[in-house]
Formats: structure tokens, C-alpha cells, sequence
């Protein structure tokens, strides 16, 4: 059965001292709010995973890094292979977030390359994908996000795909307080689910996890996570808070 995530990406906020305790926080509240088969991620800057690492050790909370390069090691200043972030002791890498598509120019071609890397490491890609504002006003969402995989994605085989975790993300509802409604989420995710069908068959698309991300809140969680395609919630301002996330996490 596939699983129930819950996944906070912190983006660049929290220095060590704060992020270390915002993970007591998780831990210390996280058995009375997390129900079986659900699992909690926390994805910290770079500068914290080691520390992360320790703190998460032992606990039900698992670690993801925001990003990686997309070569195993080399001249590349400033950069972080996956190699290093499997060394740390990270489980799941976050791959294609729209800021990361905006603000610093990654392509589809690198963002394939990108997942290629994590899975090679034994690590979990969680691949995130959407539309603008203007692609959803124009009604192109779907088109957009088929060619999204298509291009960033369905080079896997399907022993590949069965290790990603894939979020569908509108970009409109990043950090906006937009969100789409529970019926748009599920309409959406039960088309990224059908891409997965017609690629792979059914056996596998079931397997996988769809989270939605896009200004989820303890408030509307309930809700969009009790659609049939909503695996869980890619979650970012809302992350950074424990009293927030773990209203999340007990949306389930
Ligand atoms: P948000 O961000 O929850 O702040 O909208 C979600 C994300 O970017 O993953």
C-alpha cells in the first residue's frame, strides 16, 4: 500500500539553534498526533543536515535535503552532490520545486538528470511539478504537467518510479494563501495518478505517493488529504511552526 507523507520543506529559513528545536518540537509531539503508516519528513537547509541527522536518529522522523546537484561530485562551486547528502544519513531529496525552476533556471533536462543521481544513491526523489497561474487560467494545467513528466520522469523504468514520491504543487498556491480546493487537488492528482497507469500499468501508479503542495494548512488539510489521489502535503510556510505541521500531520 502506498504511503502517507507528510513532508515540511523548510526552504531558507531556520538558522541550527532554531531548526534544532523545531525537530524536539516535532518529536515531542509527534506520537500523540501520527497515525500508523504516516511519515513525518523534515527538509532542512544544507548547513543543518548533519545536526538534523542526529537529532531525527532513532525518532519516527525522516530527513530530506531541498536539493542536489545534478553530477556525483566535480568542479562545480557552492554545489552538493547527492553523494553527500546520502552520507549524511538524508533518506529523500526534494527535486524540481518551482522556486528552484524560477529562480534558478533548472530545466526539465537537469531535473531528469537530478532524479537519475538520487535514485543511483539509493535515495528517494520527491518530484515536484506544476502549473503558473496563467497556465491553470488558461486551462493548460494538464497539459503542463504531462509534459512535465514526460519530460522530467518517464525516462524511469518502473522499478525506478515505484521509489519516487511525487508532488503535484500549483505554483499559484506556493506561499499565497491560494489554495486549490480539495475536488481540484483530487481531479488533478487523479490525472498525474492515470499518466502513471498509461506509462507503468496500474500495479505500479498505485503504489505511488501523490502529495499535494500549495498553502496547506492545519485548517484545509482534512480535507484535501481525504481525497483518493492525496497521499499527503508537501508543506512550506506552514512547516516551520510544530503546532502548524503537527495539526497537519493529524489531519490524517
Ligand atoms: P507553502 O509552500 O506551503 O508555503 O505554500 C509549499 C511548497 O513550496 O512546498
Amino acid at each position: 500500500m502506498r504511503k502517507k507523507i507528510v513532508a515540511g520543506n523548510w526552504k531558507m529559513n531556520k538558522t541550527i539553534t532554531e531548526g534544532l528545536s523545531l525537530i524536539e518540537a516535532i518529536k515531542t509531539g509527534a506520537p500523540k498526533v501520527q497515525k500508523a503508516g504516516v511519515d513525518i519528513i523534515v527538509a532542512p537547509t544544507y548547513v543543518m543536515l548533519s545536526d538534523a541527522a542526529k537529532a531525527v536518529n532513532g525518532s519516527s522522523i525522516k530527513l530530506a535535503a531541498q536539493n542536489c546537484h545534478q553530477e556525483e561530485s566535480g568542479a562545480y562551486t557552492g554545489e552538493i552532490s547527492a553523494t553527500m547528502i546520502q552520507a549524511i544519513g538524508a533518506e529523500y531529496i526534494i527535486i524540481g520545486h518551482s522556486e528552484r525552476r524560477q529562480y534558478f533556471n533548472e530545466t526539465s533536462a537537469s531535473i531528469a538528470k537530478k532524479i537519475n543521481v538520487v535514485l543511483s544513491k539509493g535515495l528517494t526523489p520527491i518530484y515536484c511539478n506544476g502549473e503558473v497561474k496563467e497556465e491553470r487560467e488558461s486551462g493548460r494545467h494538464f497539459e503542463v504537467v504531462k509534459r512535465q513528466m514526460n519530460d522530467e520522469l518517464f525516462h524511469l523504468s518502473a522499478e525506478e518510479v515505484l521509489k519516487v514520491v511525487v508532488a503535484y504543487e500549483p505554483v499559484w498556491a506556493i506561499g499565497t494563501g491560494l489554495t486549490a480546493s480539495p475536488d481540484q487537488a483530487q481531479e488533478i492528482h487523479a490525472f498525474i495518478r492515470q499518466l502513471l497507469t498509461d506509462k507503468y500499468g496500474a500495479a505500479v501508479a498505485e503504489e505511488i505517493s501523490i502529495l499535494y503542495g500549495g498553502s496547506c494548512k492545519p485548517d484545509n488539510a482534512k480535507e484535501i488529504f481525504s481525497k483518493k489521489d492525496v497521499d499527503g502535503g508537501l508543506i512550506g510556510g506552514a512547516a516551520l511552526k510544530a503546532e502548524d505541521f503537527l495539526g497537519i500531520v493529524a489531519a490524517f
